[in-house]
């Protein structure tokens, strides 16, 4: 008998609570939700021509005659964007380039596309430019410009294609005589995310937006402290035209040697603003992680010294007026200047990620006391250290908690034995210390940060189980949140991820449809749930929370049979409300542990939706055997 204290509204479930998290890796922005096709655009990859090639096939044999393709570096007069590619024609043949696109160059049948170029040619040029797409030999799109004149011009057409492929690449033959340098080639669908020109691909924003997040986190994980100081994340270097923000190596770049990517980079095509705009379209509260002015201690031990740590605070400072600050402001004017005005409304900002030991906290100190001195209503999510146990972690967490910080930022990446057995983790947690974020976890099915870990039933049913925890105990923990999110197919460093997705089609794992449904059934405050009498943290395999929602007048329950028997169990609701004759149930279940989704099978395991009869204030239901079973009950 599982008992629902349906009369007692407890603590208020935050509207942040369950939220994403967002980090470049696995190509999760270049080559992801960055609707960006030709990869290496400006040519500033340490190989400038890395994804470039003068093309070999038969068609153009004659391009070693026909031109040559020639990297300058022009830093004296662009230090954000240094190289052009310089391109001779001397016959009047077509000399050809083509880019490889992330993995391919995803292209739809019929869809619509936007291809520019920044260009400017030698007095005496003509040249003209054809851009195709083509795909096993054949061309799937085509649009020309012709370029002129010595001054830098950005050059645009459009076209429909004319098939699907998933591995097309881009060529670019030039004709004519002459010398033309060229910048930014770029490619994007139309219809991208709101249709916004040069924005975010729309299915994996529209997977987003589906999970209706409380917030979300970025732009990491690792990549906010780079492997050295220089290469940390730099918000004020990824904002304002996108010509013009300096792009860097990606942090993922070299890690996991069996799963090299020595193509990745970051464009910051999505830079600090985008992630704002994202926040504001999903409806979620941003939450942007800053360097502390530590980098990553798994990789170097590079630290700033406590008397040039001003220009990182500053950033900080300066990051909450580009998001709140009025449009008279120096950062506020920046934002309206690039299409914002209004505020975004930034309440939360993160100093420093998985940053341990006493180096960590001395610099959280002097972050903290600047933003509350100027900002008091901001909160500072702080960092906890690598993992929830051991010496560095219990440092960390007393010496937060004698400093009354806001919100810890607490990762979990564990087997989903751990899961189960810490659903009860925050029962007995010091409720006068700081709030909890769970910002990073993720059940490992075969060993923390192998590259076989899958997204299996067993692990996301494993989350199930310990979020119904993280629910119980909503007054301490305010927000959470799976990482990490995206993994491009072919190009992925790090398993498992929420959603997959290659250059044409995405899917949700079985641990994204767990999250939405936590999300989307959040429900307003705790009511307290009794196991057979006892306090619910796992008995029997049982595992369970419930919800109220004064906005709509239901109970929402949300339990976890761990067990490979289905139990028979009489949800009893203690109240003196009158109950609907039927309840809604979502069921996500599966009899394999080992089920995943694929792309072949994207809803192999997904929610499914039945009613079942109310009888006065009790629900018998049968759960089955390893399954995640929300009720929801209209009063
Ligand atoms: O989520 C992947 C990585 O795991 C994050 O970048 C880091 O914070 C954690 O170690």
């Amino acid at each position: 008998v599982l008992k629902v204290q349906a009369g007692q509204p407890k603590a208020e479930i935050q509207s942040t609570m369950w939220g994403i998290f967002f980090e470049d890796i696995n190509f999760a922005a270049d080559g992801g939700i960055y609707a960006e096709l030709i990869k290496n655009r400006s040519f500033e990859f340490s190989d400038p021509l890395m994804g470039w090639k003068q093309y070999e096939s038969d068609r153009f044999s004659r391009n070693k005659q026909s031109g040559s393709i020639l990297i300058i570096n022009r830093v004296q007069e662009n230090a954000t964007n240094p190289h052009v590619a310089r391109v001779s024609v001397n016959t009047d043949k077509a000399f050809v380039i083509s880019n490889e696109g992330f993995r391919g160059i995803g292209i739809k049948k019929d869809a619509q596309y936007d291809f520019s170029i920044w260009a400017s040619q030698q007095e005496g040029s003509e040249s003209k430019l054809l851009f195709e797409v083509n795909a096993q030999g054949k061309v799937i799109g085509q649009a020309s410009v012709t370029i002129s004149g010595k001054a830098w011009k950005k050059y645009t057409a459009s076209f429909k294609a004319t098939d699907t492929a998933a591995k097309a690449q881009a060529t670019l033959h030039f004709t004519g005589k002459g010398v033309t340098d060229i910048d930014m080639v770029s490619l994007f669908p139309q219809d991208t995310w709101k249709q916004r020109p040069g924005g975010f691909r729309s299915d994996l924003v529209q997977l987003l937006a589906d999970m209706k997040p409380g917030f979300i986190r970025f732009p990491g994980g690792c990549i906010v402290e780079g492997f050295h100081l220089s290469t940390r994340y730099q918000w004020k270097k990824t904002i304002g035209a996108p010509e013009e923000r300096e792009s860097m190596i990606n942090r993922w770049n070299t890690e996991f040697k069996h799963r090299l990517a020595p193509d990745y980079y970051q464009s910051f095509g999505v830079g600090f603003y985008e992630y704002f705009q994202l926040a504001e379209d999903i409806g979620a509260s941003p939450l942007p992680i800053l360097s502390c002015g530590m980098a990553c201690q798994f990789n170097s031990a590079e630290v700033a010294p406590l008397d040039a740590l001003d220009p990182y605070v500053q950033d900080a400072l300066d990051l909450i007026e580009f998001a709140n600050g009025p449009i008279d402001s120096p950062w506020g004017k920046i934002r309206a200047t690039m299409g914002h005005p209004a505020p975004f409304n930034l309440k939360f900002i993160g100093v420093g990620n998985e940053q341990w030991g006493e180096q960590y906290i001395e610099r959280y100190k002097i972050f903290t006391a600047a933003i509350k001195s100027k900002y008091p209503d901001i909160k500072v999510v702080s960092s906890a250290g690598p993992f929830p146990e051991g010496e560095l972690f219990a440092y960390a967490s007393n010496e937060l908690k004698t400093l009354h910080a806001d919100i810890v930022d607490e990762h979990y990446y564990n087997n989903p034995q751990w899961f189960f057995k810490n659903a009860g983790r925050y029962d007995n947690y010091d409720r006068s210390g700081p709030k909890i974020f769970a910002g990073e976890f993720a059940a490992q099915s075969v060993g923390t940060t192998s590259p076989e870990n899958k997204n299996n039933w067993l692990c996301a049913l494993s989350e199930a189980a310990f979020m119904t925890g993280l629910e119980r105990n909503a007054d301490m923990v305010t927000m959470a949140s799976y990482a990490p999110l995206f993994a491009h197919a072919e190009g992925w460093q790090w398993t498992p991820d929420l959603i997959w997705f290659d250059n044409l089609n995405a899917y949700g794992t079985p641990n994204y449809y767990v999250q939405k449904l936590f999300s989307t059934n959040k429900g307003t405050n705790v009511l307290p749930v009794l196991l057979n009498n006892q306090p619910v943290e796992g008995q029997q395999e049982l595992y369970a929370s419930a919800a109220w929602d004064k906005n709509t007048k239901e109970i929402i329950v949300k339990v976890v049979n761990a067990g490979t028997t289905a139990t028979k169990t009489e949800f009893v609701l203690e109240g003196s409300g009158k109950y609907a004759a039927t309840a809604k149930k979502i069921t996500l279940v599966n009899a394999d542990p080992n089920a995943v989704n694929s792309f072949e099978s994207p809803k192999l395991i997904a929610p499914q939706e039945s009613t079942t009869p109310v009888a006065g204030k009790k629900v018998s239901v049968s759960l089955a055997p390893q399954s995640f079973t929300i009720l929801k009950i209209q009063v």
